[in-house]
Parts: C-alpha cells; sequence; structure tokens
C-alpha cells in the first residue's frame, strides 16, 4: 500500500503500539478476558448484541476484525447464527489460542493495514479494536473496511478518557464516516456507558 511516508510512519506506530499492549496484558493474564481489555464479559456480550442489529447476518460471509480470543465467534454459535467466518487479528497469541480452541475455522495473523486480502465481505464487525489506534490508523482502517464489505462495517468505540486510550469524539467519527459517502450511517447508543457503534453501509 502506498501511503505518504509520515502516515505510513503513524501506521506503522499505531500497530506496534497494539502489538505491545496486548502482549504486556498476555504476560499478565494469560487468555482471561482481562487480556482483552474488557472491564466484563458482560461489556462484550452487550456489544456483540448490538452488531446484530446491522442486518441478516446469516449465512453471510464475516470478517471479525480484531477477533482477540475469538468470542465474537463463540458469540453467533451460541446464538445459532450460522456464517462463513473469518478472524483476523495481529496478535499471534490471540490466533493462535483460536486455532487452537476452534479447530478447522478461519483464524489468521493479518492486518489489513500492510495485507488486504483479495476477497470481500459481507459484513465486518469491529469490536474494540480503536482502543489504542491513532487518528491515522483509525481513518485507514476504516477506510479499509468499508472497502472491503459488501453490505456493512459495524464498529464500536469506547469513549474515555484514561491515558494510553484513543481519544475521538463522536462528532470527529461521523464526519469521518460520512466522508466515505455511505449510503447510510447508523448510530447506536445507549447500551452501556460512553460506548457506541456505528453502522456504515454501502
Ligand atoms: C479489545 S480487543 C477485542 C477483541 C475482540 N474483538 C472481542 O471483542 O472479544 C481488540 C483486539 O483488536 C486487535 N487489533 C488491534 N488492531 C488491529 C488491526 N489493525 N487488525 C486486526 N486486529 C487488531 C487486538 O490485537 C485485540 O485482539
Amino acid at each position: 500500500m502506498e501511503k505518504e511516508p509520515d502516515i505510513q510512519l503513524q501506521v506503522i506506530e499505531a500497530h506496534y503500539q497494539q502489538k505491545r499492549r496486548y502482549q504486556e496484558l498476555i504476560e499478565r493474564y494469560k487468555t482471561g478476558p482481562q487480556s482483552l481489555h474488557f472491564v466484563s464479559k458482560h461489556s462484550q456480550l452487550t456489544r456483540f448484541l448490538q452488531f446484530l442489529k446491522v442486518g441478516t447476518i446469516e449465512d453471510k460471509k464475516i470478517l471479525d476484525l480484531g477477533c482477540g480470543l475469538g468470542d465474537f465467534f463463540k458469540f453467533l454459535k451460541e446464538q445459532g447464527i450460522t456464517t462463513q467466518y473469518t478472524g483476523y487479528d495481529i496478535v499471534s497469541h490471540f490466533v493462535g489460542h483460536c486455532l487452537k480452541t476452534y479447530p478447522g475455522e478461519h483464524f489468521e495473523e493479518r492486518d489489513i493495514l500492510f495485507s488486504k486480502p483479495k476477497d470481500n465481505f459481507d459484513y465486518i464487525f469491529a469490536s474494540g479494536i480503536f482502543a489504542h489506534a491513532n487518528q491515522i490508523s483509525f481513518e485507514e482502517i476504516v477506510t479499509l473496511a468499508f472497502d472491503m464489505c459488501e453490505l456493512a462495517f459495524a464498529f464500536n468505540i469506547f469513549e474515555t478518557t484514561q491515558p494510553d486510550f484513543f481519544h475521538i469524539t463522536k462528532e470527529d467519527v461521523l464526519f469521518f464516516c460520512n466522508r466515505l459517502n455511505p449510503c447510510k450511517v447508523v448510530l447506536v447508543e445507549d447500551y452501556l456507558p460512553g460506548d457506541y457503534t456505528v453502522f456504515l453501509y454501502k
């Protein structure tokens, strides 16, 4: 992917910062939910439930961008929803865990920022992946993921003032999303304090 040198640098910085943070958490918490920064299983589940509002995903080709420990895959199974699932993560430890826990399923170590897949997906979901992003990596990922989906890209943002987390206002998120000319932008909120979900439709 051809980028301006300083954009490229910020994207690389975000990539390694994310990897470093999750690596530290893995060393401390192994594969417990804390390794993903989740306050609770409840908040994770509540976020997944919002994703189901995007449309009918049964039998659709979906990408779980930043799949972590494969919990969204597990959630879909538990809900009885069959999909053509793919999970990508940049942390090899998480991908290894997913492949061991769900043999035969498609989990892959990949960062779309550096290696965009050839095939598109109907829906792309990204839960929690912007926690340690920076402005450039956020914009690049949203642009790429929206480009890679046929129906919609769904992601969530947690508004926090904690240091070391990515800060962006809701207005800026929506402004940026609208610049991509989606057919429709839907904002879902009021399900968890400080959290909201965005659906960008083709
Ligand atoms: C807070 S965790 C959430 C994991 C999972 N989505 C869930 O809800 O259980 C964020 C995950 O995004 C991954 N991640 C961050 N940036 C990424 C990128 N550019 N591509 C793929 N995965 C990424 C991290 O490695 C981490 O596993």
